[in-house]
């Protein structure tokens, strides 16, 4: 009876004539993290747009919550539960960090969404604060002062202002020291002990193995595996070829 929060179905995207996903898959059942991971410019972030309705797939389908998202705009997609960590932060860096978090798109969305989940925690600005206590220290600071792993910290924290069901997380590790990394692993493990699920695209391989309860390799727009960590973890071939890591973990 469990049909998978997400289901993405052979789906084949274009910008322009550049054909991009050339049939991908997968399911994200409900409270679980699926990682993709591949190098760079092989369409991770073309997926994520793909499911959010940025750049829609020309063939194939997104299912989520049973329902087709075919034809629907991103903003209908973010009220049907689904919110974006997008890759870079895209925080606002003249605005406040309170602001930032009560972004009018964030209130729309979690207007629409009042009758949460009872197990779910329900996300509100003291909610975040308080998971995020960095974040409430600097509540009057500007999004621009704030250092890379906060910025991560407050693009987590104002997707979850949504309450979404599925949250898409675009290489959130980018960029950040490998203290900072382990503080993203938490804030992921956090999100999903809260009940939500999460696609994460990542280029560090570490991180995605550690965190992800099933885990995607793309490889120029299509997927070269998908299983569980260890399972890939004993694929050596995919990890020097396509992933450029080599030996066992
Ligand atoms: N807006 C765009 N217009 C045209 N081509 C794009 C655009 N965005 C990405 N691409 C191309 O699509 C391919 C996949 O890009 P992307 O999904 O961003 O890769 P990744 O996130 O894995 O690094 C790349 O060849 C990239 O150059
Ligand atoms: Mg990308």
């Amino acid at each position: 009876m469990s049909e998978p929060l997400l289901s993405v179905r052979e789906i084949h995207t274009y910008y322009g004539d550049s054909y991009v996903l050339q049939g991908v898959s997968l399911d994200v059942p409900a409270g679980t993290i699926v990682a993709i991971l591949g190098r760079n410019g092989m369409g991770k972030t073309t997926l994520i747009r793909s499911v959010a309705g940025l750049t829609p797939p020309r063939r194939g389908d997104v299912v989520f919550k049973g329902r087709s998202l075919r034809g629907r705009p991103p903003y209908a997609i973010a009220q049907a539960g689904m919110a974006i960590v997008p890759q870079g932060r895209r925080i606002f860096r003249s605005l406040s960090v309170r602001e930032n978090l009560l972004l009018p798109t964030s209130r729309l969305a979690r207007a629409s969404r009042t009758a949460a989940d009872g197990r779910r925690t329900h996300w509100d600005l003291g909610r975040v604060l308080e998971e995020f206590p960095q974040l409430a220290e600097r509540i009057d600071h500007p999004g621009g002062a704030l250092s890379g792993g906060e910025q991560q910290m407050l693009a987590v924290g104002r997707a979850l202002m949504a309450n979404p069901d599925l949250v898409l997380m675009d290489e959130p590790s980018e960029g950040l020291a490998p203290l900072l990394v382990r503080q993203v692993e938490q804030i992921m493990k956090s999100v999903r002990e809260h009940g939500h699920a999460i696609l994460l695209v990542e280029q560090n391989f570490a991180l995605a193995m550690s965190v992800a309860d099933h885990v995607h390799v793309v490889s120029s727009g299509r997927f070269v595996f998908q299983g569980p960590p260890d399972a890939l973890s004993r694929e050596v071939d995919i990890l020097d070829y396509h992933l450029g890591v080599s030996g066992s973990r």
